[in-house]
């Protein structure tokens, strides 16, 4: 697809910087991207995200935007990135790990995955040709490979067989494409076993796709675990390509993830616990609602320049969350996001100075200070 390119700048050990090109704007790689499950990113506006939080792409997901308000109505209205007024680069999960985690009653064959839709309990089907044919519709710059994550632990003859069967829609998810003008990610799967999560690498990049994903992490495996088996994966990933790792997760995480040569994140983590009250800060999570921040004049982050740090007070915020306010969930929101966003702006800034290493020790040390 030539409307999409990467190309990789700067490396330091295995970190990595990039240019990501798309048809709706470019994209600097490591990158965090916001997830708007329904086209929306829960509270926040396009030009917060644009103009407050620094976000370059965006998340939505089949499933959901197939059920409402359907893709057709999104392709009427010009695809994802005009209906939702974000005007930038936009990427659409597959649907097949919501469809998982969400619906009712899925029944998986090698065709496809037979579920109940989550609001009215009707019967559905995807298979990699109708998830494609669906992501057409939502017109995203990015779209995902159908695939099968399977939850962990789970047996090696399964991981086994969903890992052949994420081959073969791999392979329908790219000759179902029709059009030129989005590009299409395959997705690693493999589970936490060494040997298949190599076999499934060389599976899925045999396939020319314009880039590829690690899925199956951060689904019941420890942390060390996942980290061991991120990093395991990278090394069977083509270096001309972007690296993205579904799904995950917390900053900590992420600046693993970049060691490993990872350059594309999502993850509901931000947006969700803000909503709960709980924000991320240089100096660890700090839960918003204790009684400690009743008196406090402090901003969340004394580091940290966003709309919600520069205006208000911990005290303020846990005032708002207490009362239940929407305000509190926005301000939350931005201040997580933002937070992000200038994590994977520093680590790029790291990568370029050749200090990547030195910044992920010094950031993660001060991250286990705080513990509020
Ligand atoms: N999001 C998080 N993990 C996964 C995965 O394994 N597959 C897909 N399609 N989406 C994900
Ligand atoms: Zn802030």
């Amino acid at each position: 697809m030539d409307k999409f390119n990467f190309t990789l700048e700067e490396t330091d050990g295995r970190a990595r910087t990039g240019l990501i090109e798309t048809p709706h704007g470019n994209i600097e790689t490591p990158i965090f991207m916001p997830v708007g499950t329904v086209g929306s990113v829960k509270t926040i506006s396009p030009a917060e995200l644009t103009d407050d939080i620094g976000a370059q792409i965006i998340l939505g997901n089949t499933y959901h935007l197939h059920l409402r308000p359907g893709d057709e109505v999104v392709a009427k209205h010009g695809g994802l990135a005009k209906f939702n007024s974000w005007n930038k680069p936009t990427l659409t999960d597959s649907g097949g790990f919501q469809v998982f985690s969400l619906a009712e009653m899925n029944k998986i064959t090698d065709e496809g995955v037979h579920f109940r839709s989550h609001l009215d309990g009707s019967r559905l089907f995807i298979s990699p040709e109708e998830s494609i044919r669906i992501q057409q519709n939502i017109g995203a710059d990015i779209m995902m490979a159908f695939d099968e994550c399977v939850s962990l632990p789970s047996e090696r003859q399964y991981v086994v067989e969903a890992m052949e069967r994420t081959y073969r829609w791999a392979q329908r998810s790219f000759d179902a494409r029709t059009r030129d003008d989005q590009a299409l990610f395959g997705i690693i799967q493999g589970g936490v076993e060494k040997d298949l999560r190599k076999i499934s690498a060389e599976q899925i990049t045999s396939i020319p796709f314009d880039g590829f994903a690690i899925g199956g992490l951060s689904v019941g495996e420890e942390i060390p675990v996942m980290y061991d088996i991120c990093s395991h994966t990278t090394e069977f990933m083509p270096k001309d390509k972007p690296r993205y790792l579904m799904g995950v997760g917390t900053p900590q995480d992420l600046l693993h993830g970049i060691s490993y040569g990872v350059d594309m994140f999502d993850c509901v983590m931000p947006t969700r616990n803000a909503r709960n009250g709980l924000l991320f800060t240089s100096r660890g999570k700090l839960h918003i609602k204790r009684k400690e921040w009743e008196l406090s004049d402090a901003p969340v982050d004394a580091n940290c320049n966003c709309y919600t740090c520069r205006n208000f007070s911990r005290g303020y915020l846990r005032h708002l969350w207490k009362a239940g306010e929407y305000l509190g969930m926005r301000l939350n929101s931005l201040h997580n996001l933002h937070f992000y966003l200038s994590l994977v702006k520093r680590a790029r800034n790291a990568i370029k100075l050749g200090v990547y290493n030195n910044f992920m020790k010094e950031t993660l040390e001060e991250m286990s200070v705080g513990g509020e």
